[in-house]
């Protein structure tokens, strides 16, 4: 009975002394947790830095009269006038733009180098060609869309691809 009381003390004592020591690592963990968050994330400024960087609207919108509130990326602003795409010659017109139709007789459209098609049209005039090219023309064939559908086509490129085709076709 003596010995049961004692190995109960013992006992007692030991799984206390456990308790005690498993409280005192969770206090030191929650603390130091709470110190070492705040120091090493939430509270640096490089840390906020970054944060506000990260989550910064896409755009901004002033008001007229409204100072700029961020320095907005200055643009280099050069006296040069826009890069014009260079013109396209006539052959360079021809392969993008005809050659899709003109080179097949697709639609009935007259086919590059054929002289018996291109004869009687040739007839017209040089001129009444490039009109019909740039404009559209509708003719007891088929249909030729205004700049062969490409409209992003200058008049003169388009007029120079008429000149390249009627020149390999006669
Ligand atoms: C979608 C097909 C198509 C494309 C692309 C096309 N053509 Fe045509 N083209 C035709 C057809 C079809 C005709 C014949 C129309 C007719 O006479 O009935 C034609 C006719 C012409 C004629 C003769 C017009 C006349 O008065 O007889 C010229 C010139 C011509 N095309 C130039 C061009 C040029 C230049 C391009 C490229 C910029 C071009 N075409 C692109 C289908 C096309």
């Amino acid at each position: 009975m003596k010995r049961d009381q004692k190995f109960f003390d013992m006992y007692s004592l030991v799984i206390g002394g456990l308790a005690a020591a498993a409280l005192a690592i969770l206090v030191l963990a929650m603390k130091m947790s709470d110190l070492t968050q705040g120091v090493y994330t939430r509270d640096t400024d490089e840390y906020q830095a970054a944060v506000a960087d990260r989550i910064r609207p896409f755009g901004q919108v002033y008001m007229p009269g409204e100072e700029q509130h961020s320095a907005a990326p200055t643009v280099e602003t050069a006296d040069e006038p826009a890069p014009v795409a260079a013109a396209l010659s006539g052959p360079q017109v021809y392969n993008s733009a005809c050659l899709a139709c003109h080179g097949a007789g697709i639609g009935g459209a007259p086919v590059l180098g054929n002289a018996d098609n291109w004869s009687p049209r040739i007839a017209q005039g040089v001129d009444v060609l490039k009109e019909h090219a740039i404009n559209g023309y509708t003719g007891a064939v088929g249909f030729m869309p205004a700049k062969g559908g490409r409209v992003d086509l200058s008049d003169q490129e388009v007029g120079d691809a008429v000149e390249y085709m009627v020149e390999k076709s006669q």
